[in-house]
């Protein structure tokens, strides 16, 4: 289920070769150990730790292998596809970042609007590429609803990623937690408010406390870059067109969701959404028979359900004349 975590497979013929991100190799190999219990032939599925500028970058030019599914950064996905492009045009399918909108409308259940907010955004310490990082919030509960969002984010354990009740661990490495950290600066100067966080949390480790800004507004980096860091950006919308507006106003298209208690609402907004997923009040509900990609600059392709098979498959045509020599 958490396959795009790993990052991109790539097929070599009938092989397949999971090429991990430099910073996380151990999850692959784990799940490499389980391909072997189950039973795999030798070969089948291969794990290839190494970077994305030696390894990655020999794989994505590499004229024998003929698909690359890759998941990580839309600079990156880039690259991957101009690789492809001089090699053996190999299929390449995207799964990149995203600046995903949390809508929250006046009649939603707003205790369970705020626990999927949270999870949106602070689940994986916000190092998803889905996650809900900005929130808008309609102005009838605007204020309340900061208020109690607020709360619940203090609540979120910080802390050691083995201990059984912490929510959110450290970020992935000092590149991530610097970039954060710039970030969170980026939103106090440019005049956004802090609601809670926005500071490391203790001394040591890359821990950063969840952190809110309201009154964001659409020119701000912190409502239009991807943070990957648990950082939310907050703005009030008056209707739903407004909503739909400021939900479509980034260069991304990964996911989204919307919260409300009106079914026409939820239909009229998941439609207009360029989103390749759209949930409805919920957030981060994935499954392996629910295609998963991006609209617009968050990629290309499904993963998933099955449309994801679409690129790992080949359509072909036999064409038999039925002719005298045969037939007649
Ligand atoms: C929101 O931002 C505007 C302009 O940036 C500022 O005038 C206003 O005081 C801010 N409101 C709050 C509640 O911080
Ligand atoms: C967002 O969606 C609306 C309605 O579908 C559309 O009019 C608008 O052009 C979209 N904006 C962007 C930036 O994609
Ligand atoms: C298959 O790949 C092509 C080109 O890379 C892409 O346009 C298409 O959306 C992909 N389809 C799926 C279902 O992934």
């Amino acid at each position: 289920m958490w396959a795009w975590k790993i990052g991109p497979a790539i097929a070599c013929g009938n092989t397949v070769v999971i090429k991990t991100a430099e910073q996380t190799p151990l999850s692959a190999l784990v799940a490499a150990s389980l391909v072997k219990e189950a039973g795999f032939p030798p070969g089948v599925i291969n794990v290839l730790s190494g970077f994305g500028k030696t390894a990655g970058a020999a794989l994505a030019a590499h004229m024998d292998v003929d698909k690359v599914a890759f998941t990580g950064s839309t600079v990156v996905g880039r690259q991957i596809m101009k690789a492809a492009a001089g090699s053996n045009l190999k299929k390449v399918t995207l799964e990149l970042g995203g600046k995903s909108p949390n809508i929250v409308f006046d009649d939603a259940d707003i205790d369970n609007a705020i626990s999927w907010v949270n999870f949106g955004i602070f689940f994986n310490h916000g190092q998803c590429c889905c996650a809900g990082s900005r929130v808008y919030v309609q102005e009838g509960i605007y204020d309340k609803f900061i208020q109690r969002f607020k709360e619940r984010a203090q609540k979120n354990v910080v802390g050691d990623p083995f201990a059984q009740d912490t929510f959110q661990g450290p970020q992935v490495s000092q590149v991530q937690f610097d970039r954060i950290m710039n970030y969170i600066e980026a939103g106090k100067k440019e005049g956004a408010t802090v609601e809670t966080g926005g500071q490391r949390k203790g001394d040591k480790g890359f821990f950063i406390e969840p952190t809110i800004f309201s009154n964001v507004t659409e020119d701000m980096q912190i409502m239009q870059e991807e943070i990957f860091g648990p950082v939310c950006s907050i703005a009030k919308f008056k209707t739903k067109e407004d909503a739909i507006k400021v939900g479509n106003s980034t260069t991304y298209g990964l996911a989204a969701a919307v919260h409300t208690t009106n079914l026409n609402t939820a239909l009229e907004v998941a439609h207009a959404l360029k989103a390749g997923t759209v949930w409805v009040n919920a957030y981060n509900m994935l499954h392996h028979q629910l295609p998963f990609g991006g609209f617009k600059e968050s990629g290309i392709g499904r993963e998933l359900g099955e449309a994801a098979l679409e690129n790992y498959t080949q359509m072909k045509t036999v064409s038999i004349r039925l002719g005298d020599a045969l037939f007649g």
